[in-house]
């Protein structure tokens, strides 16, 4: 009898302590309501997108491995999705809120994402991903702070800024998208907003009684401001008058730390700057997010005026704006910019180990993808934008769940990797990649405006960047020792850009265009990583909650539903056992 309480006893505890295990990483949760409220960002009354009533929603405030679970409540009239960009979701693409990922969230519905912030560091934000709405607003920051035990390349800040910055219409994203299909283009927008505000009146084109942002600092101090594009279209640059931005991270790694006295933000990207309060306060001081790359005499409109004030600050700020950079007509020297951004090999990322140990230089390349993209076009009546002379096709049916489902003939595995000079299609085609592969993705901007580029489920080394076409020969100049990680690159037009991404995380992953109304037009596809030897344990399932549309529709139950899921009943024998454990210690 002894031995049988012995050995269950023991079986308990290893029950017991498996759950510890699972429960060690701390677990954050919200609740995220989405609906429309109706503001006058630029003067003129609009409805925009708000999370739990505010614009722009709140921070998600996660530390590294934490699990974050957010309860999203659909309150808009059409269908929603919330995505993570930056938050790689490993194992998981069920959590990544895309159209190829994710079935929507219809209306008055609700969906719970329940993921880990797994080996991650950095300033993100996440937003709405479907039909435009991110031109109405919906967005907000998502920070990844170090563990305490995990050191950071630079003194503790005195505080945290988050700064959002983005273009902006007085139309919201039904018009804009109206437009689209109609073959417009979205054209000038009407201003940039700073944290969900328009300019300061910093001389008489702007219009009175606008409401704008005030960040408030103490002299003497320093602050890292995680600096966000979560724009429509256009790219901005950056700056703090009278201030250094020294750029110490972009997208989760940390950078080898520059002063810039201004820095280009394109869309989609995230950067953080610790800026030193070692100015002499006898004004405030102006901080301008202004549109690049752009004719920006005609843009003079498209500019984001915001006021950063000393706690001794003499008065308000008058005069002219700090200039933008002078290089608009010799923009080949605005690339030494980002081709100046390397990583800090020698400091510390999620892990204690260097970010610069994994040897990316001398790894042998498996596949290589030129994806080119042209500027939009007419396929079958409707304007579109095309990758590698294809336009994507919105899924009906998120791909993994079809796969799980045996849905046949819902994508195909097709997707070229090099442009072909064919007949431009709309099409559903997808990469797919190897597993456990190292693949050097080019990204050709045969288009006439600044791009960026995006991929989820990963960040990539950013190896080169030129003007012209690329060719095999400019493998020669990729920095194969400390180019920078990140999420979202820019692709000039006119030129290329070239990453190196290990596939090491398996299952479907967005590569898109940030800009908008091109990802809109169609230029994305999703790479397809699926492990052959898959047996259950590399990739995760759906989670008990997975929504069910298109040709599964018929398979979703209603929410709120009281059936006890599969891991609801795991977890309640979990503890009873462990209460038993706890009754036949006592006992014996
Ligand atoms: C968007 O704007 C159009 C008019 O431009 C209006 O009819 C529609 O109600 C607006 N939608 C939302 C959600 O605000
Ligand atoms: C995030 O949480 C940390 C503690 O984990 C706290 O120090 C920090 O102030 C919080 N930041 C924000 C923006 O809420
Ligand atoms: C909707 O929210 C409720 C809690 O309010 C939750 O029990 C339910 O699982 C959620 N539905 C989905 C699909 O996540
Ligand atoms: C307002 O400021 C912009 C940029 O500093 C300048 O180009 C423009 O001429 C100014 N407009 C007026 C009316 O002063
Ligand atoms: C950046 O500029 C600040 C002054 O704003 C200066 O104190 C600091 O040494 C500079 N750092 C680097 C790495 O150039
Ligand atoms: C404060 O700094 C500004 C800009 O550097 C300078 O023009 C001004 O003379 C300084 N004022 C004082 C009181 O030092
Ligand atoms: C910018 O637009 C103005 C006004 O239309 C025009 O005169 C100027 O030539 C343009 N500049 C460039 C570089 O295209
Ligand atoms: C790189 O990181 C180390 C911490 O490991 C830090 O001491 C150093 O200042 C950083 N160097 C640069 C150039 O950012
Ligand atoms: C890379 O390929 C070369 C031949 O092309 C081979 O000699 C070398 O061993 C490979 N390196 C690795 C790390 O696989
Ligand atoms: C996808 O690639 C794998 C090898 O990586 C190959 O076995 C499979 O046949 C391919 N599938 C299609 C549909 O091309
Ligand atoms: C597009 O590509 C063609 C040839 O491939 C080139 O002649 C043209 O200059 C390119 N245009 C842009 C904007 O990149």
């Amino acid at each position: 009898m002894a031995l049988l309480y012995y050995s269950l006893f023991g079986f308990f505890h290893f029950a017991l302590l498996s759950s510890l295990c699972f429960a060690a990483d701390p677990t954050i949760s919200y609740e995220f309501k989405l609906s429309y409220i109706t503001v006058s960002p630029l003067g003129t009354p609009q409805q925009v997108i708000a999370v739990n009533g505010n614009f722009p929603g709140p921070v998600i405030n996660a530390t590294t491995n934490y699990n974050v679970i957010i309860n999203v409540r659909n309150q808009l009239d059409e269908d929603l999705l919330m995505t993570w960009p930056g938050i790689q979701m490993r194992r998981n693409s069920w959590q990544d809120g895309l159209r190829g990922t994710n079935c929507p969230i219809p209306p008055k519905r609700n969906f719970t994402y329940n993921f880990q912030v797994k080996d991650q560091i950095g300033s993100f934000f996440y937003y709405p991903s479907l039909n435009l709405q991110r031109a109405s607003g919906g967005f907000g920051p998502f920070i990844v702070n170090n563990r305490p035990i995990i050191s950071i390349p630079f003194p503790q800040p005195d505080g945290d800024i988050v700064v959002l910055i983005g273009d902006w219409y007085i139309q919201n994203h039904t018009a804009l998208r109206t437009a689209l299909d109609s073959g417009k283009e979205l054209g000038m927008p009407d201003g940039v907003l700073i944290n969900g505000k328009g300019p300061y009146k910093y001389n008489s084109s702007v219009p009175d009684g606008i409401d704008y942002e005030t960040i408030k600092v103490d002299p003497g101090k320093t602050y890292r401001f995680r600096v966000h594009n979560v724009g429509t279209s256009t790219s901005l640059n950056f700056r703090i008058q009278g201030h250094n931005l020294l750029l110490v991270e972009t997208e989760g790694y940390y950078t080898s730390q520059q002063n810039y006295t201004s820095f280009d933000v394109h869309v989609g990207q995230s950067c953080s700057f610790l800026v030193t309060m070692d100015q002499n306060a006898t004004s405030d001081y102006y901080i301008v997010a202004s549109a690049r790359f752009v004719n920006e005499t005609v843009w003079q409109r498209v500019t984001g005026v915001a006021i950063l004030h000393y706690s001794n600050s003499k008065g308000p700020v008058s005069g002219p704006l700090p200039e933008p950079p002078s290089d608009v007509y010799n923009q080949w020297s605005a690339m030494n910019q980002p081709r100046s951004i390397r990583q800090n090999s020698s400091a510390s990322g999620a892990r204690p180990n260097p970010q610069g140990s994994f040897h990316y230089g001398s790894i042998n390349v498996t596949d290589t993808y030129v994806l080119r993209s042209l500027p939009p076009t007419t396929i079958d009546g409707k304007q579109r934008a095309t990758l590698n002379g294809i336009s994507f096709l919105k899924p009906d049916l998120p791909f993994r769940l079809a796969d799980l489902h045996k849905v046949k003939g819902t994508y195909k595995l097709d997707f070229p990797s090099e442009p072909l000079n064919r007949t431009p299609k709309i099409d559903r085609s997808l990469i797919n990649a190897t597993y456990k592969g190292f693949i050097e993705l080019i990204l050709q901007n045969n288009d006439t405006k600044m791009q960026s580029f995006h991929v989820d489920g990963y960040s990539f080394f950013v190896v080169g960047m030129d003007w012209g076409t690329w060719t095999e020969n400019d493998r020669g100049s990729y920095n194969k020792w400390d180019a920078i990680s990140r999420s979202t690159v820019e692709v000039y037009p006119g030129g290329w850009t070239a990453v190196y991404l290990s596939l090491d995380n398996v299952g479907v992953w967005n590569l898109r265009v940030e800009n908008l109304d091109r990802w809109y037009l169609g230029q994305e596809t999703y790479m397809r990583i699926i492990n052959p030897e898959e047996n259950g344990e590399t990739e995760m399932g759906p989670p008990d909650n997975v929504l069910y549309c298109g040709q599964l529709a018929s398979l979703s139950k209603d929410t709120g539903s009281s059936a006890i899921s599969i891991r609801t009943a795991y977890n309640l024998f979990v503890t009873l056992l462990m209460t038993l454990s706890v009754a036949v210690f006592i006992i014996s």
